[in-house]
């Protein structure tokens, strides 16, 4: 039988990027087709390096309005949704959904076979800690799905990219002045410069993880090589995807 912790999938396909793109565009008008879709691709990708995830107890944290939770769960799993800020939840969170800061889970150490985190490491001032919590609530040898945009991606800057690379003030005071609204992040509260190289040497340097993968999580082709690049990685990575598996005591 095939041993899961070394399982490799392959490159995804150029169609599967092109609908992921177009969705984004959509991101806005459309938010629940978008976030379904990202959702179902997430969950594939978790699957493809550990399997199905029917009957796996699934951590979801800073999972937003449910929908990586709501497809984890319509497979099979029991997945729980853990998100601070009750103003992401939207209208109908999941079931059973926790209001709770990712520092600090509510739960026992070792008690998610998946411990999943979409978008959330770029949004917390000390990332290194918020994977310590990851790890400390994920069983030996269960997954840990982590991904965040790096500040140096084109989309680095979120709502006021690809401005930001001109500095985050000026970015945020032009998004004001085209849209008539203040825009949702701010650097240094809730949105930090997060960089690939740095965050990979501090992953690597950890003796509680393996890493698995490090990945673009949206290209099509030479996702893995992407991120061995040192300098161009910064802007060509897009998203960094970390597939780690936790190390046994
Ligand atoms: C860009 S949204 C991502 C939502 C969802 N995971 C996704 O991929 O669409 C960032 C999320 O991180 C959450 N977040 C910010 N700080 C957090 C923390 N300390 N612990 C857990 N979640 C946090 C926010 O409340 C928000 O829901």
């Amino acid at each position: 039988m095939e041993d899961p912790s070394t399982r490799r999938p392959k490159d995804p396909s150029f169609r599967r990027s092109l609908a992921l793109f177009r969705a984004f565009l959509h991101e806005q008008d459309d938010p629940d087709s978008c976030y379904s879709l990202l959702a179902r691709d997430a969950v594939n990708q978790v699957e493809a390096y550990d399997g199905p995830v029917a009957g796996r107890t699934v951590v979801d944290v800073g999972g937003g309005s449910g929908h990586f939770t709501a497809e984890f769960r319509r497979r099979g799993a029991q997945a729980h949704l853990f998100e601070p800020d009750v103003r992401e939840l939207g209208e109908t969170p999941p079931d059973g959904t926790v209001v709770a800061d990712g520092y600090l889970l509510p739960l026992y150490d070792g008690v998610a076979d998946v411990t999943f985190s979409s978008n959330v490491l770029e949004h917390v001032a000390d990332p290194q800690t918020f994977i310590s919590e990851l790890v400390r609530v994920t069983r030996p040898d269960g997954l840990i799905y982590v991904s965040f945009t790096n500040w140096l991606s084109p989309w680095g800057g979120h709502e006021w990219a690809p401005w930001h690379y001109l500095g985050a003030e000026r970015a945020r005071a032009r998004y004001r002045r085209r849209t008539g609204r203040a825009a949702k992040h701010t650097l240094g509260e809730n949105l930090f410069a997060v960089h690939i190289g740095p965050t990979l040497r501090q992953v690597r340097a950890r003796d509680d993880v393996k890493v698995v993968s490090a990945r673009s999580r949206y290209w099509p082709f030479l996702a893995e090589t992407v991120v061995r690049a040192p300098g161009i990685r910064e802007v060509a990575t897009w998203n960094l995807l970390l597939i780690l598996r936790r190390c046994p005591p």
